[in-house]
């Protein structure tokens, strides 16, 4: 098994699905885990549940993610892995896109992301090493009917693990993306049990994915088994897109 133990980790968006599923993951190998959510209770709870500390952070406050993520590298002595997890979904057809709907998706998916990997790479320059996820989607490189908003953040998102990769590998900073197809979390409840049987269909394995299984991908490029890997997009998606 991976072995992540004596580093330091911060997973975003950690009250559950995916978030969660990674947060277990890397205190199952080893590490010590901080979590965060927009509710401080929430957080502290969903924390507690897989043995991480919780933390409140709504990732579309810059100022708060810089602070946030100084005082965990300064609690800790440094911070070694940052998953980049914080992230919403809502549908609407181009007719129905509301201006809001832009702006929240945007704020959240991209500049969530981009605060969180900016103040993640000051934090990890210092000891010239560091390995940072975040979470794209198969829809931000295929696209997806009436998710034209959320689509074109996750493309951004991609393209965020992309360039930072380029600029942060001469300091010893993995940056990789993940890209997961349809996974049975909060997000995708909404879906129609139709729409999840024709996903399912689809689906080369025949079935939706599960959270533990994106986080164990997670956990294998934050580790030193994927020492040579950077600016991937890692597709976990059961051979959806094929
Ligand atoms: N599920 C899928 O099929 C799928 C597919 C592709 C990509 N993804 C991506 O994977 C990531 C996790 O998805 P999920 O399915 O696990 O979603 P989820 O179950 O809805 O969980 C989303 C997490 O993000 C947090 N969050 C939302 N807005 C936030 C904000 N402004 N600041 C801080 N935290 C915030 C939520 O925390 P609180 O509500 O507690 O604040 C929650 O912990 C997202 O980026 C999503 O786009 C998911």
């Amino acid at each position: 098994m991976t072995d992540l133990s004596g580093r330091v980790a911060l997973v975003t968006g950690g009250t559950r699905g995916i978030g969660l599923a990674t947060a277990r993951a890397l205190v199952e190998a080893g590490a010590t885990v901080v979590l965060t959510g927009r509710d401080e209770a929430r957080a502290k709870e969903a924390a507690a549940s897989v043995g991480a500390s919780g933390l409140a952070l709504d990732v579309t406050d810059a100022k708060a993610v810089s602070s946030l993520v100084r005082g965990v590298a300064k609690e800790h002595g440094k911070l070694d892995i940052v998953v980049a997890n914080a992230g919403i979904m809502e549908d609407a057809l181009l007719g129905m896109i509301k201006e809001d709907l832009v702006d929240t998706t945007l704020s959240t998916n991209v500049a969530g992301t981009l605060h969180t990997v900016q103040a993640a790479a000051r934090a990890m320059m210092r000891k010239k090493s560091g390995a940072i996820v975040v979470l794209a989607s198969i829809v931000g490189e295929h696209g997806s009917a009436g998710q034209t908003v959320y689509a074109a953040s996750k493309a951004a998102v991609a393209n965020i693990a992309r360039s930072a990769a380029k600029e942060l590998g001469r300091s010893g900073i993995r940056v990789n993306a993940v890209a997961p197809g349809v996974i049975e979390t909060d997000l995708t409840a909404g879906l129609s049990e139709d729409a999840k049987a024709e996903n399912a269909g689809k689906t080369p394995l025949g079935r939706l994915g599960r959270p533990e299984e994106v986080a164990k991908a997670i956990r294998f490029l934050v580790s030193d088994e994927a020492s040579f890997i950077t600016g991937q997009v890692l597709g976990i998606d059961g051979g959806l897109v094929l």
